[in-house]
C-alpha cells in the first residue's frame, strides 16, 4: 500500500460563514478561521477543507462564484486567504479547497459579458439556446426547469439554482482558464481541492427530448447530464493540466460513479484520490426525488451500502469517509430519525460517539465537518421564512407542486434542510453561541444549547473529548498504522466474510495489519445485542480496549448505541 500524506490525515470541513465571526458582523470569515487554529490543533486535526470564499453573491452560499481569484469582501481579502493558508501550514495544517467549476455565478463578468452580446467570446463559456421547445426539458437540481430565457430570447442552461448557468466544458479556451486559475490557487499553497458537482460537466449537446418523471413536465437532470460518456477525457486532461503535477490531493464529489468506472476515477492513475459515497449518507431520501417522499429504509441497507462502498473501494482506491457535511442534516438526526424525545436527550452523546466510532476507524480519510465533534443536533424552523437554503426552498415549491400538503412539504424541510448543519458553530455560552457578537446571518441552533466548544472542552466524557481521543488513537497511537494502512474485514452479517449470522443492530469490522487486528463493534438500536458466536468471547474479555462510548467496555452482551474498539491478541 503506497503511503501517502492524504491516507494519514484527519480532514475538518469548515463552512466559512458559520464557523467564527472575528470582525463582529454577524458573517463568519477568513480571519475567524485563523484566530481558531489553536483549536483544529488541539483537536488533532492535519488537514482543512474550506467551502467556497470567493467572491459570490451567496444565492447558494458560495457556490455561485463571481470571481475565482478574489475573496467576497465578506470574508476578508485574498491577503487575508494567503495569511490563512501559511498560518494553517505553519502549525502543520494543509488546507484544500472547494472547486465549483461545472458553474459560475449569473454575476460572473464572463456570464455578463455573455448575455450583453452574442459575438462575445463569453457567449461559448456558458450554454446558450435560441430555442429550447424540442430540446431535453430537465428538472434542474433545485427545482424548475434547466433551462432559463434572458432579454435577448435565449436560454442558458443551469443545473442548479437560475443564478448558476453552466459553464461549457466543450470550449478549449474555457477549460484553458480554468486550469490557470487552478495552478494559480496550487502557487498559493493549497494542498488539493474538494471537487464540486464535477461530474456534471459533460453533456449531450444535442439535448435530446426525454420523458417526463413528474407532474411539472420535467425530468430529473441527474438522469441525462450526470457521468455522461466523455467526462473522462476531460478529467483526464484537466488532472494532467494541473493538480496532477504535483503531491496534492483531490476528493470529488461523485453521486453515482457506477462500480465498473471506480478504476478510472480513484484506481492509480486515476482522475481523483478519493470520491465521496452518497450511498449511505442519502439512504433517508429518494434520489432525484422530492425529500417529502416518504422513504422508509432498515439498519441492514445502510450496513450494506456502507460495507458495499469499502468493499468497492479495497479493489482500487482509497475511501473518503464522512457522517456530515454543509449539504446533509446532522447525522444523529438522520439515523436515529425515529428515536423518542426522551431516548433522544438520554443517549444523543453516546449516539454520536457511536456514530463517530462507526465511521472514524473504516478504512480511508475520515472527514469531520464542523460541529459534528460536539455532537450538535438539527434545529428546528417554525416557518419557511426562517429558512435560508435555496435548496430547502426549492424542494418545498416542488412538494406542494406534487401535491404534498403545506404539512408534509414543511416538514421534510425540517427534516432534510442543509440549514441545519449550517447554524453557527457553538463556542462558548456567550451570546450567539460565541460566534458573533452580532446577529449572525443564519439563527443559532435552537435545541442544543449544551454542546459548545468550552462546555465539552472541560469535560471528559464529552463527544468532544471523544473526538481528541479518536484522533490520537487513530494518527499518533501505537495502533496508527493499523487503522490507517490495515486492511478491513467486515466480521458478520451478510457482507463481506460470511462467518456467522448477527443481530442486525451490530456493525463488526476489524482492521488487521501484520499481526495486528482490532476489533470495532457498533450497536445501532436502543436494544440490547449479543456477539455472533464467531466472536471468541472469553478472549474479548482478556482483549484491551482502545475507545468505549461506556465507562465500561462491552462484553457479551452489547448495550444501546455501544461503541467499543479491542485490540485482539492472537
Ligand atoms: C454541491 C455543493 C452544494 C452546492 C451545489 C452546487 O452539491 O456541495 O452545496 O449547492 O454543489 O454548487
Ligand atoms: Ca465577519
Amino acid at each position: 500500500m503506497e503511503r501517502k500524506w492524504w491516507k494519514e490525515a484527519v480532514f475538518y470541513q469548515i463552512y466559512p460563514q458559520s464557523f467564527y465571526d472575528a470582525n463582529g458582523d454577524g458573517i463568519g470569515d477568513l480571519q475567524g478561521i485563523m484566530e481558531k487554529i489553536p483549536y483544529l490543533k488541539e483537536l488533532g486535526i492535519t488537514a482543512l477543507w474550506i467551502c467556497p470564499f470567493y467572491c459570490s453573491p451567496l444565492v447558494d452560499n458560495g457556490y455561485d462564484i463571481s470571481d475565482y481569484y478574489a475573496v467576497n469582501s465578506e470574508f476578508g481579502s485574498i491577503e487575508d486567504a494567503r495569511e490563512l493558508l501559511k498560518c494553517a501550514n505553519e502549525n502543520g495544517i494543509r488546507v484544500i479547497l472547494d472547486l465549483v467549476i461545472n458553474h459560475t455565478s449569473d454575476q460572473h463578468p464572463w456570464f455578463q459579458e455573455a448575455c450583453a452580446d452574442k459575438e462575445s467570446k463569453y457567449r461559448d463559456y456558458y450554454i446558450f439556446r435560441e430555442d429550447v421547445s424540442r430540446l431535453s426539458q430537465l428538472r434542474s437540481n433545485f427545482g424548475g426547469s434547466t433551462w432559463t430565457q434572458i432579454r435577448d430570447g435565449s436560454w442558458y442552461f443551469h443545473t442548479f439554482a437560475k443564478e448558476q448557468p453552466d459553464l461549457n466544458w466543450e470550449n478549449k479556451v474555457l477549460r484553458k482558464e480554468l486550469y490557470t486559475m487552478i495552478n494559480w490557487w496550487l502557487r498559493q499553497g493549497v494542498s488539493g481541492f474538494r471537487l464540486d458537482a464535477i461530474t456534471y460537466i459533460q453533456k449531450d449537446m444535442s439535448f435530446p427530448p426525454v420523458e417526463p418523471d413528474g407532474p411539472d413536465g420535467l425530468c430529473d437532470v441527474m438522469k441525462h447530464c450526470l457521468n455522461v460518456p466523455g467526462i473522462e477525457e476531460k478529467l483526464l486532461e484537466m488532472r494532467r493540466e494541473t493538480y496532477g503535477r504535483g503531491d496534492f490531493v483531490t476528493v470529488a464529489e461523485a453521486p453515482g460513479v457506477p462500480a465498473e468506472k471506480l478504476e478510472a476515477y480513484i484506481g492509480e492513475n486515476g482522475f481523483f484520490s478519493m470520491i465521496f459515497d452518497f450511498s449511505y449518507t442519502d439512504i433517508d431520501i429518494w434520489i432525484g426525488e422530492a425529500w417529502a417522499k416518504p422513504k422508509k429504509w432498515s439498519v441492514e441497507e445502510f450496513k450494506e451500502n456502507l460495507f458495499r462502498n469499502q468493499r468497492l473501494v479495497r479493489e482500487t482506491g482509497w475511501a473518503a469517509n464522512y457522517l456530515e457535511n454543509h449539504d446533509q442534516p446532522r447525522s444523529i438526526n438522520k439515523y436515529f430519525a425515529g428515536v423518542e424525545k426522551e431516548q433522544m436527550e438520554k443517549y444523543a452523546d453516546t449516539m454520536a460517539k457511536a456514530l463517530g466510532t462507526l465511521f472514524f476507524f473504516l478504512r480511508g480519510t475520515p472527514f469531520i465537518y464542523q460541529g459534528e465533534e460536539l455532537g450538535m443536533r438539527n434545529t428546528v424552523f417554525s416557518t419557511m421564512e426562517e429558512v435560508n437554503d435555496v435548496n430547502s426552498r426549492g424542494q418545498y415549491e416542488r412538494a406542494l407542486l406534487e401535491g404534498y400538503t403545506e404539512e408534509e412539504a414543511f416538514e421534510a424541510v425540517n427534516r432534510r434542510s442543509r440549514d441545519h448543519a449550517r447554524c453557527p458553530m457553538q463556542w462558548n455560552d456567550n451570546v450567539n453561541f460565541g460566534f458573533s457578537t452580532e446577529k449572525p446571518w443564519i439563527a443559532c441552533n435552537r435545541i442544543c444549547s449544551k454542546q459548545t466548544v468550552e462546555r465539552e472542552s472541560q469535560d471528559k466524557q464529552s463527544v468532544l473529548s471523544y473526538y481528541k481521543k479518536m484522533i490520537r488513537l487513530r494518527n499518533h497511537s501505537p495502533y496508527a498504522e493499523t487503522f490507517v494502512y490495515g486492511d478491513l474485514i467486515e466480521v458478520v452479517y451478510g457482507n463481506y466474510e460470511l462467518l456467522a449470522p448477527c443481530d442486525e443492530a451490530l456493525f463488526l469490522y476489524t482492521r488487521t495489519l501484520g499481526h495486528e487486528k482490532l476489533l470495532i463493534i457498533c450497536n445501532f438500536t436502543d436494544k440490547q445485542a449479543a456477539l455472533p458466536e464467531c466472536i471468541d468471547i472469553a478472549a474479548l474479555e482478556q482483549a484491551q480496549i482502545l475507545i468505549s462510548n461506556y465507562e465500561e467496555g462491552a462484553r457479551s452482551v452489547i448495550r444501546p448505541y455501544e461503541a467499543v474498539v479491542y485490540k485482539l491478541d492472537f
